[in-house]
């Protein structure tokens, strides 16, 4: 559903702290519902510097540890189904949105499936046959999986386009800037959305579950004649993620591990066990080796915080684990709902 623009908000001052792909969208979203509101980006990092950037921009709910099941379907289906409306546009090549087919499998036993399963196209728990099949030609044992149709974003075009929108709106970016203390926006702000991800560890001083990195190290190949998604989903698994222009193999999910640079162990998992999946990719080109951080939580902090003793109107967006594009939009709108809330109590 498109954002209605809702009247009110002139002049009110919004900072977003954070230009990733949760914090994009929350000021793009924030701009189109709060009429007249000035909305300001203060981040470090810009596209393509961001750590969305690295990744493939899989819509697939992935590393989110306890965050509700239903908070998780809310947010993921209306990213669906934006995504959907995206691909659906003329310029679905420039903001680079695709629908593709997956298959993903665990070694879970079989359950019921996730509440968004009747949300998405063609979602079917595979058998057990097609689970043995997959498993003899892996190697690995399989005990569940399904498959679906699913969309991948891709950060580095859909962020820029978003921008785009974010600027001719009269938006102001201001980077590179660091926050260091969210109080200290007082006076210049009225609310502040705190999409800071991994940058929220430093600057949520009394969260008692602290923002933490895992590690994800993905590979790029050139690989044209790849054109489905395949995921293990488990511990030491790998991926398969076509993209427009290269096909991107994972992958690790190294917890409380700070590096960012490409390691020799991490590149051999990544590439030899992709091609155990698909020996089509042996021989493809390799094109670039990536690692970075995913803003992981033991659940995402979506909500409104009274700064004691601050007239600054707070909303936390943070915590997205492996899941930033497909609970990008969803978050975005919740966001906004508390944003109108809070702004609205401070006028009654
Ligand atoms: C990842 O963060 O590596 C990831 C996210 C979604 C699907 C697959 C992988």
């Amino acid at each position: 559903m498109e954002d209605a623009p809702v009247a009110g908000y002139e002049g009110k001052r919004i900072a977003v702290v954070g230009a990733g792909v949760v914090g994009v969208t929350t000021a793009v979203r924030a701009q189109r519902r709060l009429a007249g509101a000035e909305v300001t980006l203060l981040s470090e990092q810009l596209t393509p510097h961001t750590t969305g950037d690295g990744s493939a921009g899989l819509w697939e709910p992935y590393l989110l540890a306890d965050t509700p099941p239903a908070l998780v379907q809310r947010w993921a289906v209306e990213t669906y189904r934006h995504l959907v409306s995206l691909w659906r546009r003329p310029e679905a090549p420039e903001l680079g949105v695709s629908l593709v087919p997956l298959v993903c499998v665990s070694q879970q036993p079989p359950g019921p499936p996730p509440p968004w399963a009747p949300h998405v196209l063609g979602f079917t728990a595979l058998d057990h046959h097609q689970l043995g099949a997959l498993s003899a030609e892996h190697g690995r044992r399989y005990t569940s999986g399904f498959s679906m149709v699913t969309l991948t974003a891709e950060p580095t075009r859909w962020l820029p386009s978003l921008l785009e929108e974010f600027r001719s709106r009269g938006g102001k970016l201001v980077h590179p800037y660091s926050v260091r203390d969210l109080r200290l926006l007082e006076g210049e702000y009225d609310a502040v959305v705190n999409c800071a991800g991994l940058g929220a560890a430093k600057l949520v001083k009394d969260d008692d579950d602290p923002v933490f990195p895992i590690r994800g190290q993905v590979a790029r190949v050139y690989a044209p004649w790849i054109k489905h998604v395949f995921l293990e989903e488990f511990s030491g698994g790998n991926y398969v993620i076509p993209n427009i222009d290269s096909v991107v193999l994972g992958g690790t999910s190294q917890h409380r591990d700070w590096e960012c640079d490409v390691r020799p162990e991490d590149s051999e998992h990544v590439l030899g066990g992709c091609a155990r999946l698909l020996p089509a990719l042996r021989g493809a080109p390799l094109l670039v080796q990536w690692a970075g951080l995913r803003p992981a939580r033991r659940r995402v902090r979506l909500e409104a915080q009274r700064l004691p003793g601050s007239a600054l109107k707070v909303v936390h967006n943070y915590g997205h684990g492996g899941a930033g594009i497909t609970l990008s939009w969803g978050c975005a709108g919740h966001a906004v709902d508390l944003l109108q809330q809070e702004l609205t109590a401070c006028k009654l």
